[in-house]
């Protein structure tokens, strides 16, 4: 059988609960397609800044450097949130995705029929919609220069022609796996990186994917209509601040932030996947949080890094198999109606046997 290596960083709060029912799922569907799955538990963020004092701690990086993919649970919480402590839990995240080179976030949002109910949408406005976003993950506002003194204080937000270029042809090459449509998402009207975000996005279009319809949306209005015609959008590219608010918003679309995975990706195959959530500190350590976001997240896994088509899809038709069976979680559940993580992973596991037989 073929070995894989995953590293998993279970991180804070939730992160542990959703990294072990993600686990389970690949354990079963590594057993089902005899592919050895070897995975390799290591610290980030709150709780690697407990164990040695640092959010990405030396050995954390250099096992997921090595590889073949990378499984996050979250980062963070009240416990590490003083603005004054020396180092933060997000700093491991964002240096983890900058030093593997993970420029590109692939952030999928596909209602799925039986969890309309749980959208604040109405149900007319979400049937069809289907959409992934492609955030920029290592530049912007979030790697700039930061300054401070005791009255001001500045992020700086710089993008290169460069950084713009390779995120835009992800998104055009993932779009002609789809319908063809690109909307490229900035603030033009006022920034000078959308500006450059725009002409650069244009030109790479216009040169190297004639067959790409591409429209441009400045971002306030963008927040507006992926809530009013979200069946228009088919792959949306955009910087990495724009990208996290607006992936949020569209988690409303499926009907719970539990429910988004997602995949990083940089030029190599090794990848990081997690949810786009965060750790959840209100309902952490309960054993209620959803773990489909982290599942799915594992199905990209599976896909993106590993090659593993077939197995990927029998994590997503399972997920789909117990979201039909009314297997919700307490973020999709009418009151009273609501299942444990262990419960939903066990759904998930159940569906494994109809949606993956065993090989023989
Ligand atoms: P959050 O995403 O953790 O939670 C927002 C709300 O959604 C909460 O009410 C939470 O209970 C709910 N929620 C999130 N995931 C859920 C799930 N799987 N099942 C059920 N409910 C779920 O955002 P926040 O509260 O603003 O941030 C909390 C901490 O998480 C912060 O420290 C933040 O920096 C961190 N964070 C980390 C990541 C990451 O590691 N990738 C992402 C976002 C936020
Ligand atoms: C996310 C999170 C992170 C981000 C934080 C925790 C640094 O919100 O993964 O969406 O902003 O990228
Ligand atoms: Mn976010």
């Amino acid at each position: 059988s073929t070995a894989f290596d995953i590293v998993v960083l279970p991180g804070d709060g939730i992160g542990p609960e959703i990294t072990a029912a993600a686990v389970d799922v690949l354990h079963a569907v590594g057993a089902r397609h005899d592919r050895d799955f070897r995975f390799h538990r290591h610290l980030i963020g709150g709780a690697a800044i407990d164990a040695t004092g640092e959010a990405l701690p030396a050995a954390t990086l250099d096992a997921a450097q090595r590889a073949d993919a990378v499984l996050l649970g979250a980062v963070g919480g009240p416990k590490w949130s003083d603005p004054k402590a020396p180092v933060q839990p997000e700093q491991g995240l964002l240096a983890i995705r900058k030093a593997m080179g993970l420029y590109a976030n692939l952030r999928p949002v596909a209602p799925h029929p039986a969890a309309l109910g749980a959208s604040p949408i109405k149900p007319h406005l979400l049937n069809g919609v289907d959409m992934i976003v492609v955030r920029e993950l290592t530049g912007g506002v979030y790697f700039g220069e930061k300054t401070r003194t005791a009255t001001t204080a500045s992020d700086l937000c710089e993008y290169s022609v460069a950084e713009i270029e390779r995120v835009v042809r992800r998104a055009c090459t993932l779009a002609r796996t789809r319908r063809g449509k690109v909307t490229s998402v900035d603030k033009a009207n006022v920034l000078e990186t959308s500006r450059l975000w725009r002409e650069t996005a244009t030109r790479v279009v216009a040169d190297e994917f004639p067959d790409i319809t591409l429209e441009h949306q400045l971002v306030d209005s963008m927040a507006m209509h992926l809530l009013s015609r979200p069946r228009d959008y088919d792959v949306v590219v955009t910087e990495n601040m724009f990208g996290d608010i607006l992936t949020d918003e569209a988690s409303m679309l499926a009907g719970s932030l539990g429910l988004l995975p997602s995949a990083s990706l940089g030029e190599g195959r090794a990848g990081l996947y997690e949810p786009i959530h965060g750790s959840a500190p209100d309902i952490a350590g309960r054993g209620i949080a959803n773990p489909y976001a982290t599942i799915l997240s594992a199905a990209l896994l599976l896909r993106h890094s590993l090659g593993l088509e077939q197995e990927a899809r029998c994590i997503e038709d399972a997920v789909s198999a117990a979201l039909d069976a009314g297997v919700f979680t307490a973020d999709l559940a009418p009151q009273g109606q609501a299942v444990s993580t262990r419960e939903a992973t066990a759904a998930v596991l159940a569906q494994l046997d109809v949606a993956c037989p065993a090989v023989a």
